[in-house]
């Protein structure tokens, strides 16, 4: 097929999410903190802490076989793995979870955006589709966030969980008129360095190696809460609608926003900010909290149930760098069994 004549399509997703549920009457007993704080002023209920023993590739192996095997498919021509928590700091995590899933020797490789590198990682994949380079492509974004959390910190423990969630990316022919099932538009990205430390690990990277004499707050993530969420609603808003644009679709109309699930509050602003009416925006942070590059993929997974053949979906991010992108999908044909690790019943409810 000549690439020109090529359009990237989703044909499988799939999610991960470890068993261990934290409910916030868990937090309130850990920190100072109270439900009440939490639910009205992020919306998260409760999420999900990888076991020690749980690396973010262990969950980015469940979903990626998750998302294989609703599209159907054992065999992909790269693997791209959205993380900011490796399993290692070398060598990346993507080539250890493709062997896993038994994907032999194809390119395999990390992208790091943080809470937009789902994003970033599925540009990478349509590029490649749409270039010929690749006909199918596995994208994961994967993160075990609490790894980098100070559990003493109640400005971020409570906001975040771990977990992840995959798609699949295909090439097919371009032969049909309007919106092709599963068809992704152009994914707008951007980034803005002078607010590279609104979202920050200041120790354990070339400019400051942890030492011994690093102080501790430096080892941990902090975010500057209010910036990120003004900038948040501002660059979600902005970079949904345009990708809606590139698309020829009027934003209002769309069916779904699946936006990065950082706070309930910006998911409502967003949703106003582009007329959408508050059902139309997926809400996934209630149960699973902000899994960073994991969030899109999960939530595309979990409420897949949702949506129909045909919707009109936008994606967006918003996340450290500060970064952002957005893409369009209409939902595809669903007819495939559904074999995909989907919102598991919850069980446990003690915190560690
Ligand atoms: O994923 C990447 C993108 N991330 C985001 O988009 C996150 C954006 N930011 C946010 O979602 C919000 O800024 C937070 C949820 C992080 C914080 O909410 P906020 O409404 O901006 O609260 P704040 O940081 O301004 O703090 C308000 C008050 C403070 O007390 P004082 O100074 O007013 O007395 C905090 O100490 O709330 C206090 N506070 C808490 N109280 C109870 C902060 N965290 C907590 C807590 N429990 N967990």
């Amino acid at each position: 097929m000549p690439s020109s004549d090529r359009r990237a399509v989703l044909t499988g997703w799939g999610a991960h999410a470890p068993a261990h549920v934290v409910t916030n009457a868990d937090l309130e007993r850990l920190l100072d903190t109270t439900d009440e704080w939490i639910s009205t002023r992020t919306g998260v209920c409760e999420r999900r802490w990888a076991d020690p023993a749980t690396s973010t590739g262990d969950m980015a192996v469940r979903a990626g076989r998750a998302a294989l095997d609703r599209a159907g498919v054992d065999h992909v021509d790269r693997v791209v793995l959205a993380t900011t928590t490796p399993d290692h700091p070398c060598p990346g995590t993507a080539p250890w979870v493709a062997h896993q899933l038994g994907l032999g020797d194809v390119g395999a490789h990390d992208v790091a955006a943080v809470c937009s590198g789902f994003l970033y990682a599925l540009g990478t994949a349509r590029d490649a589709v749409l270039a010929g380079s690749a006909t199918r492509v596995l994208v994961i974004g994967a993160d075990r966030f609490t790894s980098l959390l100070d559990p003493q910190d109640r400005g971020t423990t409570v906001i975040f969980g771990d977990g992840a969630g995959a798609v699949v990316v295909e090439a097919r022919p371009d032969d049909t008129p309007g919106d092709t099932p599963g068809a992704l538009g152009d994914v707008v990205l951007g980034a803005d360095g002078s607010t590279y430390d609104h979202i920050i690990v200041r120790a354990g990277g070339t400019r400051a190696p942890l030492t011994s004499s690093t102080p501790p707050p430096d080892r941990y993530f902090t975010m500057a809460g209010r910036e990120v969420f003004t900038a948040a609603v501002h660059r979600l808003a902005d970079v949904a609608a345009q990708a809606a644009g590139r698309a020829g679709w009027d934003v209002q109309q769309c069916d779904w926003l699946v936006a990065h699930q950082a706070n309930r509050r910006i998911l409502a602003a967003v949703g106003r900010a582009l007329g959408l009416p508050p059902d139309r925006v997926v809400c996934d942070l209630d149960r699973y909290g902000n899994t960073s590059a994991a969030s899109i993929p999960m939530a595309l997974a979990h409420h897949a149930d949702r949506f129909t053949t045909g919707d009109r979906i936008v994606l967006a991010a918003f996340g450290g760098g500060t970064t952002w992108g957005a893409t369009t999908l209409t939902w595809p044909a669903t007819t495939r069994p559904a074999t995909a690790d989907r919102a598991p019943t919850l069980t446990a409810t003690t915190a560690r």
